[in-house]
């Protein structure tokens, strides 16, 4: 099979890969009765505000019953709304009202695991005998202590968790209220699938398909050597068979209807992504990798001088090896979710001289490149990290047993806060900020995560009166995408691949071609394009005027600037 092919011209358009998916944590987005829980009919309820912003594709986190010990990422019952959200019938009318504005509704689906109230799951735990016991993964007691596993959220941080009913542990990569389904079982697959057609058949446009890697792995369970890492992912992702499973998915469900789906793809690196999307393979249509997200972890600052820290070449690198692996296939670009710090204080800078300018560069980046935007409700206010103090402000269960871990352990657990200040999952999940007061518009009643202080000063109410805001700078930049088909079918190639501060990139269509030049540095740089853009026309630029180009030779830069040219 072909990798890192160029895209041919024979690249088929889609709506999928026109559109811009914009994410909403339905608990932090509006609570229409005021109980301080965003719900669905607050969404329907700013439909317009959404349309007015050009979006036309939402991805909603789940949204289905459930314990939330992960916030819906643990689900009891795939066929119903949790009540916190509100209902079925306000399900239907908020579909009914996103198709009556032409816009499309994703549907978050949880598949790797359930939650632990699950009707299989609470079946399964009571005897080995039990229909349902096969349905999840288990090591029996009498073959001694299970092989070591790390799980994500538990606050032992082990996998593996005892039942004694069925004298046998069960796997839970995440929580322990998570438990791994067995997708090796036929009866689990058709389950899954009938649940997938029960909402397409309800008429959602498709699903974001979580932790997708995960549903095949080892499941011998041999003994691993952790201090492998990252070595070890094989073991508990891309297993055996995840490919047979997911054609099977697009043959009996997917290719019936008229649908989009994008599989989270976390450790999944470009020699294996290609294969989740490439067209002739029929799996899913688009893979969300973690190349950004995994920057910081993986490198250093380039050079401490640009004030950049983390490696911008390397994240150039990612985008442009992303860009060729995917083929025919059909990438995906966002830097920021309900997992990740806000996108403006990683990426960017959200020190108030600077939050407005990188804010809108990131917006340039995002929604010029190559690949469908994902888009995190709120980026497109600037909203920032809230950075909490104290581990009792934080709702999420992966920070709360992190530090349950380290206190149990004796670890740093002042260290961790410091931490959690930047990475913490709670930073974008804080309440939309829709005006300056008190609960910024987003509830009358205390709402379940601290509304950020700045809200004051970013929010949508004042940024939509402010035609410099960042609010408006996004709307800009998506009609400017809209209206610019070349923006998203031309062909990306990096352009001053080596330079330290500036991300710049050729977009060549069979119109017209673009050039996009981004200083991700707080401090001035320099750029050469290696071409005459005195004849070029600026078509976006987040100062209040370009700067000027010379025959040839290098352009000066300042701090955060980005420009958006068409080539003459
Ligand atoms: C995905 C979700 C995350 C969740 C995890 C377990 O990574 O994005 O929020 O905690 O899967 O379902
Ligand atoms: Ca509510």
């Amino acid at each position: 099979m072909p990798i890192f092919t160029p895209p041919s011209p024979a690249l088929q358009k889609a709506w999928w890969k026109e559109t811009i998916v914009y994410q909403i944590y339905p608990r932090s987005f509006k609570d229409s009765n005021d109980d301080g829980i965003g719900d669905l009919n607050g969404i329907t309820e700013k439909l317009d505000y959404l349309h007015g912003l050009g979006i036309e594709t939402l991805w909603l986190n789940p949204i289905f019953a459930s314990p939330n010990a992960d916030n819906g990422y643990d689900i009891s019952d795939y066929r119903q709304i949790m009540p916190d959200f509100g209902t079925m019938e306000d399900f239907d009318r908020l579909l009914k009202e996103t198709h009556a504005r032409g816009m499309r509704l994703l549907l978050d689906l949880v598949l790797n695991h359930t939650s632990d109230q699950h009707p299989w799951f609470c079946e399964a735990r009571t005897s080995r005998e039990n229909p349902y016991y096969d349905y999840y993964l288990w090591w029996p007691e009498e073959q001694g202590h299970p092989p070591y596993r790390k799980s994500h959220f538990d606050e032992k941080g082990d996998a593996w968790c005892y039942n004694a009913p069925t004298r046998s542990y069960y796997l839970h990569y995440f929580a322990r209220q998570q438990p791994d389904l067995n997708w090796q079982s036929p009866k689990v697959r058709a389950e899954i699938y009938d649940i997938l057609r029960f909402w397409l058949d309800k008429g959602v446009d498709g699903f974001r398909l979580d932790s997708i890697p995960y549903i095949a792995k080892d499941t011998s369970f041999p003994e691993i050597d952790l201090r492998k890492y990252p070595d070890v992912f094989p073991y508990y992702s891309l297993g055996p068979h995840l490919h047979d499973y997911l054609h099977e998915m697009n043959r009996e469900v997917f290719s019936r209807y008229d649908c989009t789906t994008v599989g989270e793809g976390s450790k999944t690196a470009p020699e294996e992504g290609w294969k989740f999307i490439a067209p002739e393979r029929q799996e899913l249509d688009m893979l969300y990798h973690f190349g950004a997200a995994d920057i910081r972890n993986e490198t250093e600052a380039d050079d401490p001088a640009t004030g950049i820290p983390y490696s911008l070449l390397a994240l150039k690198r990612m985008y442009a090896e992303w860009d060729a692996a995917v083929g025919d296939g059909w990438p995906t670009i966002y830097l920021g979710n309900h997992d990740q710090p806000r996108m403006v204080s990683r990426f960017g800078s959200d020190a108030p001289e600077w939050r407005d300018l990188s804010a809108k560069m990131l917006t340039m980046f995002l929604l010029t490149m190559r690949g469908t935007p994902y888009w995190l409700a709120g980026d497109e206010l600037g909203m920032t990290n809230i950075r909490f103090t104290r581990i009792e402000e934080y709702d999420d269960i992966d920070t709360r047993n992190h530090y349950r871990k380290l206190l149990r352990e004796g670890g740093d657990t002042e260290q961790f806060l410091r931490e959690q200040q930047e990475i913490g999952r709670d930073n974008a999940r804080t309440p939309y900020q829709w005006d300056g007061t008190l609960y910024a518009g987003f509830s009358t009643a205390k709402p379940w995560l601290r509304v950020n202080p700045n809200h004051t000063e970013v929010n949508a109410a004042r940024e939509l009166c402010d035609p410099d805001s960042v609010l408006n700078f996004f709307r800009r930049a998506v009609t400017l995408r809209k209206g610019h088909p070349d923006l998203v079918y031309g062909s990306f190639r990096l352009v001053d691949a080596d330079n330290p501060q500036v991300f710049a990139y050729l977009r060549e269509g069979t119109g017209r071609n673009y050039l996009t030049v981004l200083n991700f540095s707080p401090k001035a740089a320099r750029f050469d394009p290696k071409t005459d853009l005195t004849e070029a026309m600026p078509l976006l630029h987040n100062y209040p005027a370009p700067p000027i180009a010379e025959k040839e030779g290098p352009i000066e830069l300042r701090p955060y600037e980005g420009i958006l040219y068409r080539l003459a």
